[in-house]
């Protein structure tokens, strides 16, 4: 059993075309929590690295209407603008995060909504990076349709509490 199991990587190996040393740093592995628990494992995802992203690109995006009146929520330094830039870069790794080996849950409408997310995020970078406030709050917009594509799909019952 065993041996047959090596016999398989090494085949796999050799059509994959590296040597079992090179395999041995492959840069894909899940590391949050346990590979095997699917489930926990994105959802620490969600927890640790999306959401608190996604957050900080939401609350710099668009405007809100308080008692005192309408505030813009765009960033007014580079500074700001810069700490937008790293969330949005984090928002789209995430969607590669959640393209891994096990944790894609499917081959197929999971990966396009994971590729969505990835792009949206993308596209929040470049607007953040252009200091374009129009920019950011349609790319965050496009994020949270992404989120919600995915959750309305994938997540049985309630879906998660999602600012903005
Ligand atoms: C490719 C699919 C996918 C995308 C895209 C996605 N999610 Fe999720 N999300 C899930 C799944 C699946 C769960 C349920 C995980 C579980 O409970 O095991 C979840 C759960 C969550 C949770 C609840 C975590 C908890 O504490 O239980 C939050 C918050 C969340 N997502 C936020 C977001 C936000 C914000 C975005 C977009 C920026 C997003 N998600 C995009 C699949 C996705």
């Amino acid at each position: 059993m065993q041996r047959s199991k090596l016999a398989l990587a090494s085949l796999l190996l050799a059509l994959a075309g590296c040597s079992p040393s090179e395999q041995a740093t492959a840069p894909l592995q899940p590391v949050a929590d346990n590979p095997f628990k699917l489930s926990g494992d994105v959802k620490h995802i969600m927890q640790w690295v999306l959401d608190p992203a996604a957050d900080a690109v939401w609350d710099s995006a668009g405007s809100i209407i308080t008692a005192a009146g309408t505030r813009e929520l765009a960033p007014t330094t580079d500074a700001g603008w810069l700490a937008v830039e790293h969330n949005a870069a984090v928002v789209a790794a995430s969607g590669n995060l959640l393209l891994m080996p096990g944790r894609a849950v499917d081959n197929q409408g999971w990966q396009n909504i994971a590729q969505g997310l990835v792009d949206a995020g993308l596209l929040a970078q470049a607007a953040a990076k252009n200091q374009d406030s129009d920019a950011l709050f349609d790319a965050g917009g496009q994020i949270y349709r992404v989120c919600k594509s995915c959750h309305s799909v994938y997540i049985q019952g309630d879906e998660p509490e999602q600012s903005p």
